[in-house]
């Protein structure tokens, strides 16, 4: 048995005084999700979900409820859920209608396709009787996404007691984005990747620029040697190449957890087994 760890992020963004507080709670929310899926002896891939369907709910962070609006005016949610034991993936692209896409992704995770798109996503997740949302129930009235401001992804990822490693994203995209879009939120190796006795990492951020870079895959790589905090920060120091900015969280192989980023802030909430209760940042300098 080891001791369990999960670390979770609202999103590599910019957020103003006025909406501290509610990244604050919602963070404390969906970490308090994951950290008692944990603490009963639960899975890494349980707490995960479980704290990603709290950010979710929740209309301060841009997936589910609070995604970001396409040019259309319609919301499309990308997801994806990875187990670090098995390397299974479940991902949702573009999907509409649901609460939660991220419980849609685990619904795939054990399927042959690792990912499924637009309508096919869509009616997947009507099939598998997801929790359906109306367009009005998704779109919110956050000041930050009707300004047009990118509020970003949300991940988290775990070390269970059997040492198994999961990670998982969800995004509401970025602000006006084409419809169809995709960024680096379901794509393993950009946004996100979990490999046992490697490590696991989410990202958050420009998502063309990330994807470019595939900073995940990048990520897994430096974790053998450097540590998670200056495995991500190498990382997301090579998007100046290629414009944007964006951030991640990582546990590494053996069990070291860390974060880093270059937007201007980056909300971020940890829980190692043992702990009294949970650390909440909204950027490193104020750790
Ligand atoms: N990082 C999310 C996106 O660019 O879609």
């Amino acid at each position: 048995m080891t001791a369990w760890k999960l670390i979770i992020h609202g999103g590599a963004k910019e957020i103003a005084p006025e909406e501290e507080t509610d990244n604050r709670d919602g963070l404390a929310e969906a970490i308090e999700a994951g950290r008692k899926v944990l603490v009963d002896g639960g899975t890494a891939i349980d707490a995960v979900e479980a704290s990603v369907r709290v950010l979710e709910r929740l209309p301060v962070f841009n997936a589910g409820r609070g995604s970001d609006p396409t040019v259309r005016g319609e919301i499309e949610m990308c997801s994806a859920i990875m187990d670090g034991a098995s390397l299974d993936i479940g991902g949702v692209i573009a999907i509409q209608e649901v609460c939660h896409p991220v419980s849609v992704a685990r619904a795939l995770l054990h399927e042959a396709p690792i990912l499924l798109a637009g309508k096919g996503a869509t009616r997947f997740a009507r099939e598998i009787g997801a929790e359906l949302c109306t367009l009005e129930e998704l779109k919110t009235a956050d000041p930050a996404s009707e300004g047009g401001e990118t509020h970003d992804t949300v991940g988290a990822v775990a070390l269970d007691s059997h040492r198994d490693l999961a990670a998982a994203t969800s995004t509401g995209g970025l602000a006006g984005q084409m419809s169809g879009r995709v960024g680096d939120s379901p794509m393993p190796g950009c946004g996100y990747y979990a490999e046992n006795g490697v490590g696991a990492v989410a990202l958050s951020g420009h998502g063309e620029g990330i994807a470019r870079l595939r900073l995940a895959s990048k990520i897994m790589h430096r974790l053998n040697g450097l540590t998670p905090d200056q495995a991500i920060a190498d990382s997301v120091a090579e998007m100046m190449r290629v414009g944007g900015d964006g951030g991640g969280v990582a546990i590494d192989g053996t069990g070291r957890i860390g974060w880093a980023h270059n937007s201007p802030h980056f909300a971020v909430a940890s829980v190692v087994e043992g702990d009294n209760g949970p650390a909440i940042w909204l950027r490193k300098q104020d750790r």
